[in-house]
């Protein structure tokens, strides 16, 4: 804290400075200014614009500054966070927030957070952390629980998706492949997300390595092409190793025919991962179930708590069917480091993932998931089904609007087609001075993809705090821009 300066016990000069130690009236102080501001900051959600970015040019630039020397009054700080940091942002936390692929937030996480931070136990080796350990083990057994994988399984939280999928691949790279895999290659849709072609490239593959099958009219993966692309390659000499299905895709949600692809994976003896960091946790769902059978035949699935079960951002997931074959890809010993276990049900996370020294991401999920119960989570995802269900059927009813991609789960893809504008450029145009139409009303943010070369708007309905009211506005918004003629 500002104004307590360092002491000089010894006699000469010391460099003992305790203000970084606060007292408990300190403390107190510190987090009770801290949680009064958000408060009013999440009762202010709905009422906040879904995304402004106006001013942002002059926003980086007033933070660009040179290390403070002394300290600043804390209110200052809470005030450039709270009134001039946060409000110039897409506000992903937002009801109104149906871009992209939305996280949602929850408030009892980031009080998951504070207590991970404030006590700052070490999670990645069992011994120091045993308690913590076990609860993220706890939480990877919950998820695998929900997949129908047997009790073989394991895995790790990790910060988000890609890490997930990037370790998925060294995984099945480790699995599959002899030391120099220079000829390993894998099988995706042209539908799958990034961070898969950028893990192969990291994982030490070449992008050639990495073949795009053709999708169908559903965007789903072709089997067909699929196998012939197997085939052909195996005649050429080359070491087919891996196919990647999507539970959900991120352009339209679509779901890959996961059994089809489980039993070309069985015959083929690839290595199945399955991302499902979007739409996998709707297996908690009926409908989500019967769309994902197959899942639990592949032998790796990513799932990310920071999408489909509203986590702030900073946790996704690697579950694996045999939780020996992660330890084989990340396990690496040292002397000073402390015993590893050698009992299956005691784990040491750095000996099964990428990471040494992390947060206590198990928390994180575990707390809200203690506090509530699976039930709201559930609730939830059928909710979110029902809405993008709900704003397909009211937005095929206005007049030249053409569905492209229905809803597999929570998104839908569409455009305006006005009678006399043929595919291309001017189409595209329409489109997205349509889109830019809505979202400038700020009440919700749409963002639009490209599907088969066309430019299409999506909505993406994935936040707990989304409900039917925000999606009549959703409607309304579009009804009008559509009136309108944008
Ligand atoms: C299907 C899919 N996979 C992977 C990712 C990457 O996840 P993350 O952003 O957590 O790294 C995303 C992100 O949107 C996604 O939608």
């Amino acid at each position: 804290m500002p104004g307590t300066s360092p002491s000089d016990s010894m006699g000469g000069r010391s460099n003992e400075n305790r203000e970084l130690e606060l007292s408990s009236e300190a403390m107190r102080s510190l987090t009770e200014r801290t949680v009064e501001r958000l408060i009013a900051h999440v009762e202010s959600l709905p009422d906040q614009p879904a995304s402004e970015t106006a001013g942002a040019e002059a926003l980086a630039a007033s933070l660009r500054e040179p290390t403070p020397e002394s300290g600043q009054p804390f209110d200052g700080i809470l005030a450039t966070l709270f009134e001039r940091v946060f409000p110039v942002s897409f506000n992903t936390a937002s009801p109104g927030y149906l871009a992209y692929i939305p996280g949602g937030g929850l408030f009892q996480t980031a009080l998951a957070d504070f207590i991970s931070a404030a006590t700052n136990r070490y999670t990645t080796v069992f011994v120091a952390g045993p308690g913590q350990a076990q609860i993220e083990a706890t939480v990877v057994r919950w998820f695998a629980d929900w997949i129908g994988y047997p009790d073989t399984a394991g895995g790790f939280l990790a910060s988000g998706g890609s890490l997930a999928n990037f370790s998925a691949i060294v995984t099945a790279r480790q699995e599959r492949l002899p030391e120099n895999f220079l000829d390993g290659t894998l099988y995706v849709s042209e539908q799958v997300h990034h961070s898969i072609t950028k893990s192969a490239r990291l994982a030490g593959f070449p992008t050639r390595n990495v073949r795009a099958i053709p999708t169908d009219d559903r965007f789903c993966i072709r089997c067909d092409l699929l196998h012939e692309a197997i085939t052909a390659d195996r005649a050429s000499g080359r070491r087919p190793f891996l196919v990647v299905g999507s539970a959900g895709t991120t352009n339209t949600g679509a779901i890959d025919d996961l059994e089809a692809l489980a039993q070309i994976a069985a015959r083929e003896d690839l290595w199945f991962h399955v991302d499902g960091a979007y739409g996998g946790f709707f297996v908690l769902t009926e409908r989500g179930r019967t769309r994902m059978r197959g899942l639990a035949s592949a032998d790796s699935i990513t799932l990310d708590p920071h999408k489909a079960l509203f986590l702030p951002y900073g946790t996704g997931s690697l579950i694996v069917k045999d939780r020996r074959a992660l330890q084989r890809a990340h396990s690496e010993r040292a002397d000073y480091m402390p015993a590893m276990q050698e009992d299956a049900d005691h784990i040491d996370l750095c000996e099964i993932s990428p990471e040494l020294s992390r947060g206590f991401r198990g928390l994180r999920v575990w707390l809200p998931l203690k506090l509530h119960g699976v039930g709201p989570f559930r609730d939830n995802l059928e909710e979110k089904l029902d809405l993008a269900t709900w704003v397909t059927e009211a937005i095929r009813d206005l007049p030249n609007i053409e569905i492209v991609a229905e809803p597999q789960l929570s998104i839908v893809a569409f455009r305006h087609r006005p009678q006399g504008l043929a595919d291309g450029p001017e189409l595209d145009a329409h489109n997205r001075r349509l889109m830019e139409r809505v979202n400038s009303k700020r009440r919700v943010f749409l963002t639009g993809t490209s599907l088969g070369g066309r430019f299409v708007i999506r909505i993406c309905v994935l936040s707990f705090r989304t409900h039917r009211d925000r999606m009549q506005e959703a409607f309304e918004s579009i009804r009008d821009a559509v009136a309108a003629g944008s």
